[in-house]
């Protein structure tokens, strides 16, 4: 460790006069840390991926999707392989710049080339430019100063859904769009989900779809790595017993009936050691893990923000989604049972059920905001469907949320006549 790093601790604890936490900021989401355990092989897998950009710069584009659930590790882990690979050529003496941008900031190729602009320090006159020529100049910034641009997508659903048909097939379909004949820009698509690339035109999906990497939801054992890091970094020594890592491994632990997500069980420790902090404990304990745990819940970041916005259906349909999940106990569930549930749930309130076609561009809705999870059950093309989860753990704060809004806009509803 380094000493300015001490240095700093020490600082900051004076400063806040913690005696949980030594360097609390190793728990934020934006913190990157220097190890990640379980990734090693999805590293391994990117950097074959690019391995022919070493031998062949100038005249190779490589694209790769990485995708996975919320949490699983993919912004975090192509962060570090990108700047990690671009260190490793540049000290080589080849110029590679990585560019990590955010879809759901950047959400038009307007936005994305300015954004690239601004990277490279590139001054780019902003009027009378379309984007596509504005995306022509950086390239040609590029050819000229032989530099390879590795360009990270991340949240690439938000694209889109968000961007039109021609900015699209110009990002991907890049080289078919340019005459140059050397190769300056390759692609990292993030995605929760690539199934929800079958939304695009074929000629495009076959250009993104040639190397998935998949992220799989951690196991329990694997969050334990995961945590122990942060707590030897984040807390004083002896602070956080070992049951308590287990514990909240083992909440989230996706073998355990866990969604398998890294931010919620960082987010649970972190949110933990606060509560042992104001409660004058000197140690974390497994009950302030599950003080923190129902807060967590009711505060599950942005997609709790979203909920409020949503309109009547889209919160009948998650009232439905719930009352199944208590019925049945079960987590995820068929797309037709859900339509079910709704339609006899809108019958109940008064409510005409949207239609067939409507349902699933309300599930595929949801699905791009985070709200919701599907996957395809068995293989077999006859009974093949949808399933559909949520992708926040149902608890009872949840559920009074979900049925707060649903009151509320059905408060609000026009008398009828
Ligand atoms: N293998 C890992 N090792 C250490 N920290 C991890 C690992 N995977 C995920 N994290 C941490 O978990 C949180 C969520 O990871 P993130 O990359 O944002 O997931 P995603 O982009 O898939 O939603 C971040 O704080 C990240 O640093
Ligand atoms: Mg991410």
């Amino acid at each position: 460790m380094k000493v300015t790093t001490n240095l700093e601790d020490i600082i900051e604890s004076g400063l806040s006069g913690s005696t949980i936490f030594k360097q609390q900021k190793v728990l934020s989401p934006d913190h990157i840390p220097s190890r990640l355990p379980h990734r090693e092989e999805k590293i391994k897998e990117l950097s074959l991926a690019f391995r022919e950009l070493t031998t062949n710069m100038g005249s190779t584009s490589v694209r790769v999707v990485v995708s996975g659930p919320t949490g699983t590790g993919k912004t975090v882990t192509t962060k570090s392989f990108g700047e990690a690979l671009k260190k490793r050529l540049n000290e080589r003496g080849l110029r590679l710049e990585y560019i990590h941008a955010n879809c759901h900031s950047q959400r038009t190729l307007y936005l994305l080339t300015m954004e690239i602009a601004s990277h490279l320090k590139l001054p780019i006159p902003v009027r009378g430019l379309s984007s596509q020529e504005a995306f022509k100049i950086i390239h040609d910034y590029l050819v000229k100063r032989n530099i390879h641009l590795i360009l990270t997508l991340d949240e690439f659903d938000y694209l889109i859904n968000t961007s039109s048909y021609e900015d699209i097939y110009f990002l991907v379909r890049l080289y078919d769009e340019l005459s140059s004949a050397s190769r300056h820009i390759s692609y990292i698509f993030i995605m929760r989900d690539e199934q929800n690339l079958y939304t695009l035109d074929r000629s495009i999906r076959d250009h993104i779809l040639r190397n998935v990497i998949r992220l799989e939801p951690y196991k329990s054992n694997e969050l334990k790595d995961i945590l122990m890091d942060r707590v030897n970094e984040a807390f004083y020594p002896n602070v956080v017993p070992d049951e308590t890592v287990e514990y909240i491994s083992n909440l989230y632990g996706h073998d355990k009936g866990g969604s398998g997500n890294a931010r919620l069980a960082i987010e649970a420790l972190e949110v933990a050691g606060k509560i042992a902090e104001a409660r004058n404990s000197p140690l974390v304990l497994i009950e302030h893990v599950k003080e923190a745990n129902s807060r967590i819940n009711v505060e599950a970041g942005e997609i709790l923000d979203e909920i409020p916005l949503l309109d009547l259906h889209l919160l009948i349909m998650l009232k439905a989604l719930i009352n199944l999940h208590n019925r049945l106990k079960v987590d995820s569930v068929p797309i037709g049972k859900l339509e079910k549930e709704y339609a006899e749930l809108c019958a109940e309130l008064g409510e005409e059920p949207r239609r067939h076609t409507q349902i699933y561009e309300y599930v595929r809705r949801m699905k791009l905001m985070g709200i919701l999870e599907t996957q395809q059950s068995g293989k077999g093309m006859r009974g093949r469907t949808t399933l559909i989860s949520l992708s926040v753990p149902i608890t009872q704060d949840f559920e009074d949320l979900i049925t707060k809004n649903l009151r509320m806009k059905l408060d609000n509803r026009e008398e009828p006549v």
